[in-house]
């Protein structure tokens, strides 16, 4: 018998944009992708409600399908849950994130091995082994979204200092990115200066971001 598949609530999908084109969020998209990429966005305010264990498997179970060269998954989501836990992951935080990320019921780190583990090549540095973490990265932030949670990315962090925290060999490994995930808080509950910025951003244009027949510099 097959194994009965659950479907997860989207609580923060839309499933077609209102006639102006504006989405929920204030976003306008320039051509038809699928509101999941449009709506997904890093706010910083996170409400303590503790993520459902089951949910969390599945934001994570979303990056563990990630594509990656020769397959070679080069990513491991270190990830806390208990307040003590948490505690001591965000002593791997940059001050300015530590601030706010710290309320997140949930605290990760992506950690990213640098070498090539089969085939060939095995024993050398994986070029696109940063990469392949990226893909994963945002497998999870879209699953997060589609399972009504947030997920916010933070590349400011004391590298060895979460390495240190995490028990994690810098020969072999980088500590890439921290992430804090949950459900959206109120943005009142933030410092101010970060409350007047908690709204979705926007984007470069669709015809600066993806040009035909030959690279024309934006810069
Ligand atoms: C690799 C990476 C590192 C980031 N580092 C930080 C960070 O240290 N602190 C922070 O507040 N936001 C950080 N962000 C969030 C970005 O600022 C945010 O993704 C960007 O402004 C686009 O906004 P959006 O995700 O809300 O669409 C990071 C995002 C990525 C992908």
């Amino acid at each position: 018998m097959a194994a009965a598949i659950t479907t997860v609530t989207a609580r923060n999908t839309t499933t077609a944009p209102p006639a102006s084109g504006r989405l929920p969020s204030g976003r306008v998209p320039q051509a038809a992708a699928d509101p999941l990429f449009v709506e997904r966005w890093s706010p910083r305010a996170f409400s303590p409600e503790p993520v459902d264990p089951a949910t969390l498997d599945a934001v994570f179970e979303a990056a563990r399908w990630a594509p990656s060269s020769a397959n070679e998954q080069p990513w491991t989501f270190v990830y806390a849950t208990r307040p003590q836990d948490r505690a001591r992951f965000a002593e791997g935080l940059a001050e300015m994130n530590r601030l706010w990320a710290s309320t997140a019921p949930v605290l990760a780190y992506l950690v990213v091995r640098k070498k090539i583990l089969n085939g060939t090549w095995a024993g050398q540095p994986n070029p696109t082994a940063w990469f392949d973490a990226g893909a994963a990265w945002m497998s999870l932030a879209l699953q997060a979204h589609l399972s009504g949670l947030s997920a916010h990315a933070m590349g400011g962090i004391d590298r060895e200092k979460a390495a240190a925290v995490l028990g994690v060999p810098r020969e072999e490994y980088d500590v890439a990115i921290a992430i804090a995930l949950g459900h959206r808080g109120p943005a009142e509950a933030l410092p101010p200066t970060l409350a007047e910025r908690e709204r979705p951003s926007g984007r470069r244009p669709l015809r600066e971001v993806a040009v035909e027949g030959r690279f024309a510099s934006t810069d």
